[in-house]
């Protein structure tokens, strides 16, 4: 499998590669991406990724030609974006990344494996996959998600301490703070909309490998061909919840089955209007962005 990683020079991706080895047993082979100037430390992660050892993994190269290293891959994590510091929200951010994923949704579409499985991890990124699709116009429209298992394991990590052992835990909407977890308390709501400022404040820098083996963890329910359902941020299109059909929203979703439709009480269908509202006002400032120039 050629898996393709964007902004792997950051500490993100540092956290990753040895997750992602460890988990998925399989041929691989490794397309690491960045910044021209961040090849020396793509370079230094290539060597520490040899000294691995491990017998499943085929290839690794890095640089920063996305055209050369997206083509034909299988999978593309996307980590690669500006993050925010102390003080923002995710949403400060799209003036800086959205132009980004417009272009590399094109260059996508274009080369890489007609299949191609993508993920986005760079903030905001619900409107960031939005992007991607629309720069890849439409053509992987079901075939991008944005991660929102951080959301959903600090969700479940919220009740397992309550004492609410539950296996099935579903978060809604967009990662930010309107994000809802279903059939929960103000609490734990609370907890899972704050939780990614709480780490910037007392570390001064993002969430980085509780992020990484969210990443893991998604990619292992989506490769896989049961009827689990798992929270995944993906395309609204003819969704059963009567959200706008132009985003990449996080419903409960299963490979095989699509989207769950549970049912929801008045206050989730409140929050489920809110956090909408959030990412169509993203959308708006995306494309104003992209196609004021
Ligand atoms: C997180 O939720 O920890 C990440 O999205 C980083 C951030 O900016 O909060």
């Amino acid at each position: 499998m050629k898996i393709a990683v964007t902004g792997a020079a950051g500490q993100i991706s540092y956290a990753l590669i040895p997750l992602l080895l460890e988990r998925f047993k399989f041929p691989i082979e490794l397309f690491l991406i960045d910044l021209e100037d961040k090849v020396s430390q793509l370079r230094g992660l290539e060597m520490e990724i040899h000294d691995f050892c491990f017998p499943h993994l085929k290839k690794i190269q890095s640089g920063c030609d996305e055209r050369a290293l997206f083509k034909e891959v299988d999978v593309a994590i996307f980590l690669g974006a500006k993050p925010r510091g102390p003080g923002m929200e995710r949403g400060d951010l799209i003036t800086t990344n959205a132009a980004t994923f417009y272009r590399q949704g094109k260059i996508l579409a274009e080369v890489a494996n007609p299949l191609v499985k993508a993920i986005v991890v760079g903030n905001p990124a619900n409107t960031n996959a939005l992007m991607l699709i629309r720069g890849g116009e439409y053509k992987l429209k079901n075939q991008i998600q944005a991660l929102m298992r951080l959301d959903q394991n600090r969700a479940k990590s919220a009740l397992d301490l309550a004492d609410d052992q539950r296996k099935e835990v579903y978060v809604f909407g967009n990662h930010s703070p309107t994000i809802f977890v279903h059939d929960t308390t103000q609490e734990v709501n609370d907890f899972v909309r704050k939780r990614g400022a709480d780490i910037i404040k007392a570390r001064g820098v993002s969430s980085q490998a509780s992020a990484a083996k969210a990443i893991v963890d998604h990619l292992e329910d989506w490769f896989h061909k049961d009827e689990r359902h798992y929270s995944a941020a993906i395309y609204s299109e003819k969704n059963p919840y009567g959200v706008d059909e132009d985003l990449v929203f996080s419903f409960p979703f299963s490979n095989k089955k699509g989207i769950l439709k549970l049912p929801l009480s008045q206050e989730e269908k409140q929050m489920l209007l809110i956090t909408e509202d959030e990412m169509k006002k993203e959308r708006q400032i995306a494309c104003t962005i992209l196609f004021s120039n």
